[in-house]
């Protein structure tokens, strides 16, 4: 019998604990052995709940009982949940998480902890959700020298802007629905200004680098400032937005990252991505150009990551374990990744900021595409013609 133990009885908690038991056939087929949840940590009880007699308010409960060799940490957090993995990892127990800030902040030493006490630190849930990307770079892909990674990350903003493209709609008003339909946390905040976003590509952006990429570090834009206009304006060029995580390997193996709101040419595979999946598009120096699709984010989605992690810890010990990264700061690129822009600007001014571009103002429309350039270049534009210019918007190809 293999006992896991669940800490945090949350969205991702109790789905986890629901794949174990819903799934336990399956579930203990392939872990070689029957698998079953012994406790579930919580600072709430949970009356008339059928796990009600697993909750435990004391994580040493945990922590020293022998039987237990498997830990899933859905707290979230990098408070608790750090104290627990490292208390949980040095008694080699397995952990296996969806805690996204967590692997971003410190995976690299938590999986050097695994790794000296002969367990494993799994993450697959923390990107994507139940999309396995994790496992596809770092089992698949290997003998890639992969030079870009450009994903749909964040299933919230992906259903607000999805939902601004087929209705037309304003920024504001669909956060509104889509925090009335649940879609969306009350405080939205970390979703919407691409924090979320800039976790999961500097997640990323560690396997392809082998080295710690600072999520604070992420040049990140989130979309607040995406009007009805933008979008109506990058229809009607033929490009959606999509906020994308983008990290770049330079000539010089540097890597670049980014977070912000993209035009999306409409008939590019991320494009097609709408609601709240999530894709990951993958180019490799051999393998060309692949995709990753799937539900990013859900209580069962995640959760089915999580346990496949538990799964693959049950059968493999600490020799399934990611080759992950190291705590060596990235080499960051010294110079930022260069895009074209479409600007839209104020009625009557779009020809005379075109042409000091050298590009010419589009038909129909107060905007213009700029030739590649830096942000600091564009807000060097922006600078010198003011309010003229309304909008600037990266275009992703
Ligand atoms: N808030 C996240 C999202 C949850 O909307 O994608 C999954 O990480």
């Amino acid at each position: 019998m293999k006992y896991v133990a669940v800490l945090g009885y949350g969205t991702v908690g109790s789905g986890v604990v629901y794949v174990i038991d819903h799934n336990n056939s399956i579930v203990s087929a392939n872990s070689g052995d029957e698998m079953q949840v012994k406790y579930i940590l919580d600072l709430r009880d949970f009356p008339g709940d059928p796990n009600e007699s697993k909750v435990v308010h004391d994580v040493d409960v945990i922590m020293n009982d022998p039987e237990v060799s498997i830990v899933c940490e859905t707290m979230g957090g990098v408070g608790a949940a750090y104290k627990f993995t490292k208390a949980a990892l040095e008694k080699g127990k397995s952990v296996c998480t969806s805690n996204k800030e967590l692997v971003a902040k410190h995976g690299a030493e938590l999986m050097k902890i695994a790794r000296d006490n002969g367990c494993s630190y799994l993450f697959e849930a923390s990107v994507g959700g139940g999309i396995p990307v994790i496992r596809t770079l770092t089992t698949a892909l290997t003998a890639e020298r992969i030079t870009q990674i450009a994903g749909i990350l964040n299933g919230t903003t992906n259903f607000i802007l999805s939902k601004m493209e087929k209705e037309s709609a304003g920024f504001d008003e669909t956060l509104k629905t889509a925090q009335e339909l649940g879609y969306a946390e009350q405080d939205p905040t970390a979703d919407i200004e691409g924090h979320d976003t800039a976790r999961k590509i500097s997640i990323l952006a560690d396997i392809m680098s082998g080295h710690f990429v600072d999520s604070d570090k992420v040049d990140t834009t989130g979309i607040t400032a995406v009007s009805a206009d933008d979008m109506a304006n990058a229809l009607s060029s033929g490009y959606t937005i999509k906020l994308l995580g983008i990290a770049t390997r330079g000539d010089d193996d540097s890597i670049s990252t980014m977070v912000a709101p993209f035009l999306v040419r409409k008939d590019h595979p991320l494009a097609g991505v709408s609601d709240v999946f999530n894709a990951i598009f993958v180019t490799g120096n051999m393998l060309d150009e692949t995709m990753y699709y799937g539900k990013g984010a859900g209580k069962l989605a995640t959760a089915s990551a999580v346990v496949a992690d538990v799964i693959d810890a049950a059968r493999k010990g600490s020799s399934c374990m990611y080759k992950g990264w190291d705590e060596t700061p990235v080499r960051e690129s010294s110079s930022s990744v260069k895009f074209r822009y479409m600007v839209r600007c104020k009625k009557g001014s779009a020809e005379d900021i075109a042409s000091s571009c050298g590009a010419e103002a589009l038909d129909g429309n107060a905007s213009f595409i700029t030739g590649k350039m830096s942000g600091s270049e564009f807000d060097a534009l922006c600078e010198k013609y003011g309010d003229a210019v309304l909008s600037g918007i990266r275009i992703y190809e």
